[in-house]
Order: C-alpha cells, then structure tokens, then sequence
C-alpha cells in the first residue's frame, strides 16, 4: 500500500511492484521478474557485477550519495575472513520515509538486492537493520525471508551456484545514530551504538572485523533491476553521475505530499506544481530543505532551474541526502523550525564525542532561550559561532548534520532572528535570570 496517490510523472521502477495486489508475497514477485537477477548474477564474476554497477551510476541512497559499484570494489578478496552484507533500514532522518515503503511493499526486491551483494564478495551471511520502530515491518521482512528459504532461494547452493547465503534480521533500538554505518555495525555486534574512527571503513573492517558491504535499502532494492536491464539503461535515467530513479519524500505545505518515484535529476518546480499540486492554500514559497533535516535550507530563488540529483543540489551548497524533501510556506516561523530541528539532534548526539554532545546541547539551550522570547544582543552569532565550531569536528557526520542546518537558518534567514530579537528587547531582566547559565554565555 502506498501513504498518497500515484503521480502520472512518476517513473515506477523500484516502486513497480507496489501497487500489484499481495505484492509481499514471493509469488508475486516471481510472476514479475523477481529472482531473475539472481539468477544471471550467478553467472556472472563480482568483476562484471562491479562494472554494470559502475555503468549505472547508481549512488547510495542513504545520505552521502557515494557511488555503489565503487564502494562494492573496495572490498578485499580472499582474506581469510567472512565477509558480510548489511542494509541499512535503520531510516530516522526526518523527512525520509521511503525504505519502509519498500519494506513493506517489495521485501523480495531488497532480498535480492542483497544477495546480489553478497555473490559479488561471496559472503555467506547478511542482516537487514531495521529501524526499532518499525516493528510491523521486521514481521513483513521476516515473513519474505521464511518464504525464500521454503523456496531454495535462500540458503544452501543458491540456484545451483555451490554458494550458500543466509539473512537475518535485527532491530535497532530507536536511536539515529545507529543509522550511521559504523554506529549499526557496533549495534548489531550487541555494543553501545556509538561511532568507528574511520578510516578504516566497513568496506574493509566492518561487521564482526570483517570486510562488509553496507548499503541503504533503497540502495540494495535497485540493484535487482540494474542488473536485469543492464547499467547503461539505468543511467540513462537519470542525469550524467547520478543514474536511475529515487523516491523522493515530500512532506511540508504542500497540496499532496508523499513519497514519489522520479528520475534523478527532475525539476523541483515540476516537482511541486505537478507532481505534488502547489503549494497549499494558495501561500508561496519561503523554504525548500531539500534532502532530510541535516540537509541547509534552500530559498526560493536557489531553487529556481533547481534539478534533484546529488550534484545540482550540492552545487548551491546543500545535499539530496535521504530524499526527504520540506517544502515550507511564507507563514512558517523559521526559529521555531530551527529550534525543532536542533532539538532532534540534541536528543539523538549519542554523547560520545563533546563537540557533538555539547555543541547540539548549547544550540538547543540558546535557541530555546531565543526563540522563547529572552534572546539576548549577540545570540544570533553565538548561535553561527557555536555551529560552525562543530562543523567537521566529530567522529561522525552527526554534529555536521546538526551544525549545518542551523548555520544555514542563521545565514539565509538573519532578518528573522532579528526580528525575534526586536520583540525580546522588551523582556525584563528578572526573566532573563531564570536561565542563569545562558545569561553567562
Ligand atoms: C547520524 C547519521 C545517521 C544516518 N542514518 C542513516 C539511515 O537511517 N539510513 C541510511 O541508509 N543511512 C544513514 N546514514 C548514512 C550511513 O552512515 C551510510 O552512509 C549509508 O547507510 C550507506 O549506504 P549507501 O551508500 O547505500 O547510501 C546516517 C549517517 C549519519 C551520520
């Protein structure tokens, strides 16, 4: 089932199967090309897999747009160790609702994604991490995975090929940290879900010491149709170095938000006129964050020609990221929008490193203070300040993803926090003094 009505310029790839009655089912997915890829994978040597993924221009769909094929190239061979699959399904950056859509629609697709992985580097054991609150669909996954067993689909000799593939899945426990790679490596060990220095990364040291390929999983779900079609196809769906599809999450004031399946690369203005109706109540536009919470704020006039692909969007400073997209009208009240944010990083810095732990804690406290009405004479650059000195500063992108976003409401929006100053002139000191140590700043 799908949370909005399909959109006319859609392009259903990944999401093809969605809408096809007990599309959860295994037999669903055979009558629909599923478990083809496989098939002709096991045919294949990882280095032809490599390659098809490479010609794809697929890139990794969980953040940082890192190119899969690349990524999967990185893996040492032949180490004496096993090796290990791991999809990322841990999904908590606001804004992105995707991977439980695919989960909870398609798991055959994913399953196949990462055996698909799995051949290339001959592991024999793969986990999907999903994320703790969604535990209707580790039942969905569970269910998929019983079925492909009763099959032969899983398990010993994979379509005759002399490889054996088992997966699991494993809960994470509602932290968002634990979306970060090496944080879910950690979890999954039975460890605190803190981050790895890195390097090395999970490529080489991963699960259990061992090399492992670690993917989101709408990442792992396009890698069944890659290989059906072919890379080359796949890329030409998109725009050059950001090839295929991706379900891109619109959620703000928008007339019909929902999760859309759309070539990379796609406009934004069609993108919110077409696809999702406008803007609601005929309002205009005063913000786009364009990929997820951590993702810094676009204005309109930023977005204007603006095309949806990792590239373009980095190229006026900001990140696709997760593909959640918050379209926000002329009435939002942006302190309260960067209050909210920063108070979810706050609440989710694991505390293993103090940049992070104090830098999204003193950004709450201050921000709470200004946007309560006793901000004081040099707060909004105290805020600038306190951001930009945890920006690259951390063992993970946690505090970057906390810090940009603020610093970009700082920037892009001062007048608004100047005039959330202008109201605070008026506030009495004895006010002032009920947040004794923020006064001290
Ligand atoms: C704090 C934090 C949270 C993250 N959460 C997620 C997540 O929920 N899902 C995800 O796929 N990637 C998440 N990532 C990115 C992962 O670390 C990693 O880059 C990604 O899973 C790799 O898969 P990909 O190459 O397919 O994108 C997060 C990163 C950070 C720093």
């Amino acid at each position: 089932m799908r949370y909005n009505d399909p959109s006319p310029l859609e392009l259903r790839i990944i999401s093809q199967r969605f809408d096809l009655p007990n599309s959860v089912s295994v037999d669903t997915y055979l009558a629909n090309d599923g478990y083809v890829a496989i098939k002709k994978a096991v045919g294949m040597t990882p280095e032809a897999i490599i390659e098809e993924l490479k010609a794809s221009s697929l890139r990794g769909r969980g953040g940082a747009g890192f190119p899969t094929g690349m990524k999967w190239s990185f893996v040492p061979r032949n180490t004496g160790k096993p090796t290990y699959v791991i999809c990322n399904s841990d999904e908590s950056e606001p804004c992105t609702c995707k991977d439980r859509l695919l989960m909870e629609n398609d798991p055959h697709q994913l399953i196949e994604g990462m055996m698909i992985a799995a051949w290339t580097i001959k592991s024999n054991k793969g986990y999907v991490f999903i994320r703790g609150e969604y535990r209707y669909l580790i039942e969905i996954m569970e269910r998929a995975i019983a079925e492909a067993y009763e099959r032969g689909i899983l398990g010993k000799n994979v379509f005759e090929s002399g490889w054996d593939f088992d997966l699991y899945t494993h809960t994470g426990a509602g932290a968002y940290e634990c979306g970060e790679e090496s944080a879910l490596l950690e979890s999954l060990e039975g460890k605190r879900g803190i981050p790895r220095l890195k390097p090395p990364f999970p490529a080489v040291v991963g699960a259990f010491q061992s090399p492992t390929i670690l993917n989101n999983c709408e990442t792992f779900s396009a890698v069944p149709v890659i290989l059906r079609n072919g890379g080359a196809w796949y890329a030409g769906l998109g725009t050059p170095k950001n090839g295929g599809t991706r379900l891109m999450c619109v959620s703000g004031h928008v007339n019909k938000p929902g999760v859309y399946e759309l070539p990379m690369g796609f406009p934004f203005e069609r993108l919110l006129n077409e696809v999702c109706g406008g803007m609601r109540n005929g309002k205009k536009m005063k913000a786009l964050i364009p990929g997820g919470s951590s993702s810094p704020v676009l204005l309109p006039s930023e977005c204007e020609g603006l095309l949806l692909d990792f590239d373009s969007i980095a190229a006026k400073k900001s990140m696709a990221g997760s593909g959640g997209l918050l379209i926000l009208d002329e009435d939002t009240d942006i302190v309260a929008v960067a209050l909210r944010t920063i108070k979810f990083y706050a609440h989710e810095s694991c505390g293993w490193c103090i940049p992070c732990r104090e830098g999204t804690t003193w950004l709450k406290k201050v921000l709470t203070r200004f946007h309560d009405g006793a901000g004081l004479q040099g707060d909004i650059d105290l805020i600038g300040e306190l951001a930009n000195n945890m920006l690259g500063r951390t063992f993970c992108a946690l505090g970057d993803a906390a810090a940009m976003p603020t610093a970009g409401f700082i920037t892009k929006f001062r007048d608004e926090f100047e005039a959330y100053l202008q109201k605070s002139q008026g506030v009495r000191a004895s006010e002032l003094t009920a947040v004794p140590e923020l006064a001290a700043v």
